[in-house]
């Protein structure tokens, strides 16, 4: 088996305004999700599941969404609601990762949370790995009960993130990365 630690060592995130078209095939995209869900999982629970939106659904889901600010904010400027609609169509393919933890379990909910989150982080190594760029995006839909609802999403569940994942138009500049003695230390008697 060989993991290639330049996939490691060069990852970062591709804006989801810069992905376009296109995003994986129906075969990649299955060999995609398989690598997403090998993840640690204590106590085997599968405590997660992903939501896929492509094609038209996902302007559609946009102007739901919108919908839901323009309840929340009957002020909302034009070039706001108009950012909602379009904040999901930029990727050819956005995978909402939702973590369903289960409460009767003995394992501690912070660590089904994580498993979810390993999800994400699976999506982006295996995004990058197969040619696509990726990015992990939150924003308030995360965090909404309504947009919960939207996502057919029961009330214990949490919205872990969306993955927006397709063709990079760009070349993305390095960022500056943590300064990795300042988050290392011995821990001594
Ligand atoms: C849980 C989580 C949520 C995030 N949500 C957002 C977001 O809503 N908007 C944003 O600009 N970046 C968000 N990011 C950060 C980007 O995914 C990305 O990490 C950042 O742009 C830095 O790029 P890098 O991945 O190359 O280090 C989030 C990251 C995490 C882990």
């Amino acid at each position: 088996m060989s993991l290639s630690l330049d996939a490691l060592n060069l990852r970062r995130s591709v804006p989801s305004k810069q992905l376009t078209a296109p995003g994986p095939d129906a075969g990649t995209l299955r060999q995609l999700l398989e690598m997403a869900i090998r993840v640690p999982d204590h106590g085997k629970l599968t405590p997660w599941r992903m939501l896929l939106l492509e094609g038209e659904a996902k302007l559609a889901f946009g102007e739901r969404l919108a919908r839901i600010a323009v309840a929340r904010n009957p002020d909302l400027p034009d070039s706001k609601r108009e950012k909602e609609q379009r904040r999901y169509t930029f990727a050819p393919l956005v995978i909402a990762v939702i973590a369903s933890p289960n409460a009767d379990s003995k394992v501690p909910a912070i660590e089904q949370l994580m498993s979810a989150g390993a999800v994400c982080t699976n999506l982006l190594y295996g995004a990058q790995a197969l040619g696509f760029g990726a990015q992990w995006l939150t924003g308030w839909a995360a965090y909404d009960d309504d947009a919960h609802a939207l996502m057919g999403m029961a009330p214990h569940e949490k919205l872990i993130g969306f993955i927006h994942i397709g063709t990079p138009k760009i070349d993305v500049p390095e960022r500056d990365r943590p300064k990795l003695n300042d988050h290392i230390h011995t821990w001594t008697p």
